[in-house]
């Protein structure tokens, strides 16, 4: 059989990791974009929206904490840079007008489709121009994906505790575990 011991798996690069969390977020607009028009889809939306606001909020944070003042350091872009954080503060603009509206609530699907192609836009101008800068300036991308994942793994933990949770203002039900029968 299988011994359990695993060779560690390979942490992905910088690159890889700010990657994925664009692919995952592009994806959830796309979902989102597919049930404009339904009316009796306003459970999922809330859903989707909650989650691309909560993925949003941590990937903006750990580019904003680690990855965009590493690279402003080592590359001579300060217009590109400046041009990023700008796009971050919309966003986080947009973020926080979702966090407290509705599905069915007046411009929120114009404000979920705004956001979404603000960040279409960001995504395409980080994955070409600030990528390869990054790649050109030989920065140790392998030891700056690690310190993602682990500030990334810290703010879930921050995130999901009841405190500070974007659902703190409504407890979902299905979170709790029904009672044991007695035994
Ligand atoms: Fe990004």
């Amino acid at each position: 059989m299988d011994k359990s011991h695993k060779k560690p798996a390979a942490a992905p690069d910088a690159l890889d990791l700010l990657k994925a969390d664009h692919d995952k977020v592009k994806s959830l607009f796309r979902e989102f974009e597919d049930l404009r028009g339904s009316d009796d889809e306003d459970e999922r939306k809330g859903e989707l929206v909650d989650e691309i606001c909560y993925e949003l909020t941590v990937h903006t944070m750990i580019e904003d904490e680690i990855f965009y003042p590493v690279l402003r350091s080592v590359i001579d872009d300060d217009d590109m840079m400046d041009e990023a954080d700008v796009e971050h503060a919309g966003a986080r603009e947009l973020i926080s007008q979702l966090e407290v509206m509705y599905p069915g609530d007046d411009h929120y699907d114009a404000t979920v489709t705004v956001l979404g192609e603000e960040i279409a836009h960001h995504i395409d101008k980080e994955e070409n121009d600030m990528f390869d800068a990054a790649r050109r300036a030989g920065l140790d991308l392998d030891e700056l994906g690690e310190q993602l994942a682990a500030r990334k793994e810290e703010l879930d933990e921050d995130l999901s505790s009841p405190a500070t949770s974007l659902d703190a203002i409504e407890p979902r039900d299905s979170a709790r575990r029904p009672p044991r029968p007695p035994n």
